[in-house]
This record gives structure tokens, C-alpha cells and sequence, in this order.
């Protein structure tokens, strides 16, 4: 499968390239942009001609509403080289969906098909250089929409700048994973945004994140926020339990992230003969399947994340190592997902998507 190519759109190509002077083996994850950026403008009620151009600071009006209201959504994608060089995006018509959806609850404008796909489909030629062979190696993409509308007045803008960029990446945990169960702060709530990919929803985490970080955890299990009895997702990626030899994860809600990697996994698993239940897991079978033994694994999932084995949680202050498993769930279906992704297996999902 391929992406439909743009007609109308402008290119201006930058007049140097940056890519030699990137050090490709020590990439900070995303700190390192391309030569290039996707530019399109909304505003009288539809949208403009899109603009590549080169990557650069733009000027914006300290009253637009992004920096008020934080009317603001984005989206993780990647692009994966194959040995043949040619370019691969994975299962982009889940992200574009994803993004209008999370448009419609910011009271944004959708962006249509032909700019968000068309678009990509356009700056990935130009970057394909920036995109490095190899399992692990690949360009993350951050499409995102800000609200670039002028006037602190408490109301929906009436114009929006949609762009994409691009950043080379590798892992983006360096290490383990060790994450703290949510007591006390919340991440979504029923009715509220949880599900949108909406810049705030990433902001309203930090705070928590950096108590557990200042404790040596690197993420958060948020719970749901009635309770905290209920295991949700982790904030940058859905989460996995094995308990037995059933894989586990919260099914999504108006709290939880549609993942693109979570949904891509259920299939997997299901397609290799692994029972999977997407029902909400509760912390005390955690507790519980640790001094039974029948916890054997826990492990994140997402576009950035890939997927993460966690190898502690934290709970009432009391920190639970999880056994290493020989015959690991998530070591097995990450392998079987990037060999997908990077055009080592047969794809029969029909998800890889040539640029
Ligand atoms: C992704 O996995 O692409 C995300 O959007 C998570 C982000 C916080 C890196």
C-alpha cells in the first residue's frame, strides 16, 4: 500500500542540509529536528495550501490562544527504512483518525486526509535520508495542531497552524522501566479529555512524574481516578499484564488512549495463539499474582516506547521486582512487531505503508 500524493502544496527546499553534522549513534530522543517542516494555516473557515519549508522558529502572537487555553494536539508516528531503503510508515490511517478525533473534542478544526497524509507522504521523500537502516533506528514524526488564533477571551479559536515535524530517534527508554502505581493524582477523568492526544493531557502529568522520578521511578501507572483501584495506561504508552499465561490490558474509555502499538499487540497476540482480555485489572491482582507467582509480566506499549518491559512497580511504598521471564510475552511480540515494521516478516495486516 501507498499514500495518495499531494497536488497542492509548495515546497521550498533549505539551502543546506544539516545531516552530517548529527551524531546518528548517541540521538538524544527528540532533540534532533530535520532540514525541513510541514506548515499549513486554517483560518476563514478552511484550511490553506500546505508549505514545506525549511525548519525554523516561526512568529506567533503572545495572546494566540495555544498559550493560554492550551488548545493544542499531536500525534507520534514513525518511519522505519527497510534494507532495500525503501521508506515505511506503520498503520498511518489510525493516526489520522486518532488526530481528528482528538480535533473534534479540542473544538479544532479536522485536517483533512490529503494534507495530513499527503502531506507526510511529501516531507519524507525530501527526509529520506534522515531516515537510518537498522532495527531501532527511525524518524519520529510529531504531526501537532495549536490554536493560532489572537485574544485571551475563554473561547475556541478561529485559527489554527497544523505542522509536522520530524526527529531521527532511537529508544526512548534508555534503561528499565520501573513506574509507581497512582494513589493520589489523576490522569483522566470520565467526561474530560483523556482520550484526545492533547498537549495538556502530556503537561498535567509532569508533576507526578517528577515526584516518581525524584524517588528513581520513570513513569507513573495512572489508576483510574474514582478509585485508584483500576490499572489504566502509563501516559506515554498503554500497558500490558501477564498474569498466567493471559495477557491483560484496560480497554479503552473515554480515560485511556486509543494506542496505535496497544491495538497492533492485541492482534499480534491474538494471531500467535495468546489469550488476551481487555478488561479493567485491578492493582490487588498485582499484589495478589506476586506472592502467587502468577504476575509473570508487565510492559508498556506505544509508538515512541515501542514495547517496554517494566521491570518494578511501586505501590503503598513498597517496590515489587518482576521475575525475568525466559519466554517473555513482550520480547516475543516486540520482535514480531518491529520485524513488521521494518519489512523483516510478512506483513499480513496490511499495516506497512509505503512512502
Ligand atoms: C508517542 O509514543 O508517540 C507519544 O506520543 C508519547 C510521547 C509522550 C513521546
Amino acid at each position: 500500500m501507498s499514500l495518495k500524493t499531494i497536488h497542492e502544496i509548495d515546497i521550498v527546499k533549505a539551502p543546506h542540509s544539516k545531516i552530517a553534522s548529527v551524531d546518528f549513534d548517541n540521538l538524544i530522543f527528540g532533540n534532533t529536528f530535520t532540514d525541513h517542516m510541514l506548515v499549513c494555516d486554517f483560518k476563514d473557515g478552511a484550511w490553506g495550501k500546505p508549505l514545506i519549508k525549511p525548519y525554523e522558529p516561526f512568529l506567533i502572537d503572545p495572546s494566540a490562544k495555544v498559550f493560554h487555553y492550551g488548545q493544542a494536539i499531536f500525534e507520534g508516528m514513525k518511519a522505519y527504512k527497510d534494507e532495500s531503503d525503501d521508506v515505511w510508515l506503520f498503520r498511518p490511517d489510525q493516526n489520522l483518525e486518532r488526530f481528528n478525533k482528538s480535533a473534534v473534542r479540542m473544538a479544532m478544526p479536522e485536517v483533512p486526509e490529503d494534507i495530513f497524509l499527503g502531506g507526510l507522504n511529501e516531507i519524507l521523500k525530501l527526509e529520506k535520508d534522515w531516515v537510518k537502516k537498522g532495527m531501532g533506528n527511525s524518524l519520529y514524526i510529531r504531526p501537532f495542531m495549536i490554536a493560532f488564533g489572537t485574544g485571551v477571551v475563554a473561547a475556541p479559536s478561529t485559527q489554527y497552524r497544523f505542522m509536522i515535524i520530524l526527529s531521527p530517534a532511537k529508544a526512548y527508554y534508555s534503561g528499565e522501566v520501573k513506574v509507581i502505581i497512582a494513589e493520589h493524582y489523576s490522569r483522566a477523568a470520565n467526561g474530560g479529555i483523556g482520550a484526545a492526544k492533547a498537549a495538556g493531557n502530556y503537561s498535567a502529568q509532569f508533576y507526578p512524574q517528577k515526584l516518581a522520578n525524584e524517588q528513581g521511578f520513570q513513569q507513573i501507572i495512572w489508576t483510574d481516578d474514582a478509585t485508584h483501584t483500576k490499572l489504566e495506561e502509563a501516559g506515554t504508552m498503554n500497558v500490558f499484564f501477564r498474569i498466567g499465561d493471559k495477557l491483560m490490558t484496560a480497554p479503552v474509555s473515554e480515560r485511556i488512549l486509543d494506542g496505535v502499538t496497544r491495538k497492533s499487540i492485541i492482534a499480534l497476540a491474538k494471531s500467535m495463539g495468546i489469550a488476551v482480555e481487555e478488561r479493567s485489572v485491578l492493582v490487588e491482582e498485582l499484589i495478589q499474582g506476586m506472592k502467587d507467582g502468577t504476575l509473570k509480566e508487565i510492559f508498556g506499549a506505544g509508538t515512541a516506547a515501542v514495547v517496554s518491559v517494566i521491570r518494578a512497580f511501586c505501590y503503598q511504598d513498597t517496590t515489587y521486582e518482576l521475575p525475568v521471564q525466559d519466554d517473555s510475552f513482550a520480547l516475543k511480540l516486540k520482535e514480531k512487531l518491529t520485524n513488521i515494521q521494518y519489512k523483516l516478516e510478512d506483513d499480513p495486516f496490511g499495516w506497512t505503508v509505503k512512502i
